[in-house]
């Protein structure tokens, strides 16, 4: 079966890049196999799981079902632009102390979730921290230490 190439330009992570996909290829299928960027994980490909979870436009973006060429022209964050060449993001070192990387698969997403969140509210309740990573599937050992760690990140931004 052959399929129409397209010339899609995006802008992830800071750098504008232009790619030849598939014509029908959703944003994660153009990071992954366009770009290489496998940080973001493809789980159930549906929009149910999370996993696939990127920032577009600073909100977090179920990357599996959006057609590329949506993504044009706006700025995407995957987890590989979450650090900068200084240091990892703070959510990243309080899920690393706090053992929250469980099977590593959700992590990704989880990450760009919470991050979107401590940009938006720097001091979030347990309940929004919650509210704001009910996208994001978890099904190994249970979401406590991810609370935990996104609680810990977000006292640290705020300097404590
Ligand atoms: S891979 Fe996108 S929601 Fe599951
Ligand atoms: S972190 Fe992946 S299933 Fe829990």
């Amino acid at each position: 079966m052959s399929h129409t190439t397209e010339v899609v330009r995006l802008h992830v992570n800071g750098d504008s890049v232009e790619v030849g996909v598939p014509a029908h290829f959703t944003l994660v299928e153009a990071l992954r196999y366009g770009l290489g960027l496998t940080g973001t994980k493809q789980g159930c490909d549906k929009g149910d799981c999370g996993a696939c979870t990127v920032l577009v436009d600073g909100r977090p973006t179920l990357s599996c079902i959006l057609p590329v060429q949506e993504a044009e022209d706006r700025q995407v964050t995957t987890v590989e632009g979450l650090a900068t060449p200084e240091a990892v993001h703070p959510l990243q070192d309080e899920f690393d102390r706090h053992g929250a990387a469980q099977c590593g698969f959700c992590t990704p997403g989880i990450l760009c979730s919470a991050a979107a969140l401590l940009d938006g509210n720097p001091e979030p309740t347990r309940d929004e921290i919650r509210e704001a990573l009910s996208g994001n599937l978890c099904r190994c050992t249970g979401y406590t230490k991810i609370f935990v760690a996104v609680e810990a990140a977000a006292a640290r931004r705020r300097g404590r």
